[in-house]
């Protein structure tokens, strides 16, 4: 069988505290060999195995590929200018998200596939080797399922997001959505969505409506995650850690109760610091959540409203910049947080029988991610073992 040996490592980022120093079970001076798409060994360099292949490192440092756990990538066109308008000083609503729903439902099926292949094409180059694809911009059944196939054809961790906002034809009616939604909508979307999703949010879907989604959903034999305190402090959280949801993202507004419920949980806290960044609004507070217990993942939120980046460096970056984060804490979030957040042991670490997914950076040490922020560090990427 044909295994691949990388060396060159200058240090080793594995997430496996039983095989390096600290949370992110650092190695120095480590080789890893690669068989059938999984770590098959680790250990010194100068004890590594004879391979047919090898691949230089060139003294970087390698980290598991990241693991964007939220993302929004089935959609047409852009909001640049609401985006600009916010610079100037518009708040944001979320009220946009009807105009990319009408960009998307006048698209077709060929320009939507093309642009999620584009940004998912643009976060692998950015070390991102496991995406998250909501659907949520076409909010018919006929729109939501197509999104959902056509999200399919990229990542196996798709969310049916049908119940992102009330649409306008069912405008004082979120009701009877809420009933299509659960009805003929899931059940037209369910063979391709893995997650159901729900926006929990005033202006949105409150907690009786949210409820309704989510169970339903599970009905169908989606697993929960959910949109929640965003903007308010609502009762999302909270619904999150009673459907026992893998992950409640953004956390924004919490209080108290949210932080302890969140911290007895198996429920994930997802933050999504590029919403905040452009958005021009508070960042979640990561260390609250990180010292109480809670179990924090970082993803991009990557959508044409609120955070049109695709960039997992980003995210680190400004969490640790700007959310109290150690530089330690943020990689974890990133690629082993982001794996819980999917309910995935397979990703997110470098441990033995892990998927070999990894990055090697133009760079000597993992601190160099947030460091050098909007600097280009990926020099390579791996996916199931093969360089991309
Ligand atoms: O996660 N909050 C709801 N949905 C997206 C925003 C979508 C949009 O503005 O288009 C979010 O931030
Ligand atoms: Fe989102």
């Amino acid at each position: 069988m044909s295994a691949t040996l990388v060396r060159g490592i200058g240090e080793l980022v594995t997430n496996d505290p039983t095989v390096g120093d600290g949370v992110l079970g650092v190695v120095r001076g480590a080789a890893l060999v690669i068989d059938d798409g999984r770590v098959a060994w680790i250990g010194p360099a100068e004890d590594a195995p004879a391979t047919d292949r090898m691949i230089d490192a060139e003294d970087g440092v390698v980290v598991p590929g990241f693991v964007d756990s939220h993302a929004h990538l089935v959609f047409a066109g852009d909001r640049a200018a609401e985006f600009a308008a916010r610079m100037a000083g518009e708040p944001y609503t979320g009220g946009g998200i009807r105009t990319t729903v009408a960009a998307t439902r006048s698209a077709t099926d060929g320009q939507l596939a093309r642009n999620v292949a584009r940004l998912r094409s643009e976060a692998l180059r950015q070390g991102t080797t496991t995406i998250e694809v909501k659907s949520g911009y076409g909010l018919t059944v006929e729109d939501e399922e197509r999104s959902l196939r056509i999200a399919r054809e990229h990542t196996a961790e798709t969310t049916f997001l049908g119940a992102h906002v009330v649409p306008p034809e069912f405008d004082g009616k979120s009701d009877a959505y809420v009933d299509v939604v659960c009805g003929p909508m899931l059940a037209a979307a369910a063979p391709y969505a893995k997650w159901v999703d729900v926006f929990c949010e005033r202006g949105a879907f409150d907690a009786d409506q949210s409820r309704a989604v989510l169970t339903a959903g599970i009905a169908a034999g989606l697993q929960p995650r959910i949109h929640a305190n965003q903007l308010t402090a609502g009762a999302g959280v909270q619904l999150a850690v009673a459907l026992d949801a893998a992950s409640a993202d953004h956390c924004t507004h919490l209080s108290d109760s949210d932080v302890a419920a969140l911290a007895g949980s198996a429920t994930v806290a997802t933050l999504l610091p590029g919403a905040e960044f452009s958005t021009r609004s508070p960042y979640p507070d990561a260390r609250r959540l990180i010292d109480a217990g809670a179990t924090v993942a970082l993803a991009t939120d990557c959508n044409p409203g609120s955070s049109y980046t695709s960039s997992m460096p980003l995210c680190v970056a400004l969490a640790v910049r700007e959310m109290r984060m150690t530089p330690a804490e943020a990689v974890w979030a990133a690629t082993a947080g982001g794996a819980r957040a999917l309910r995935r042991t397979d990703i997110g670490h470098l441990g033995i029988g892990a998927r070999a997914d990894l990055v090697i950076l133009d760079a000597p040490s993992y601190l160099h991610l947030a460091y050098r922020p909007g600097v280009p560090l990926v020099h390579t990427v791996l996916l199931d073992g093969e360089p991309t």
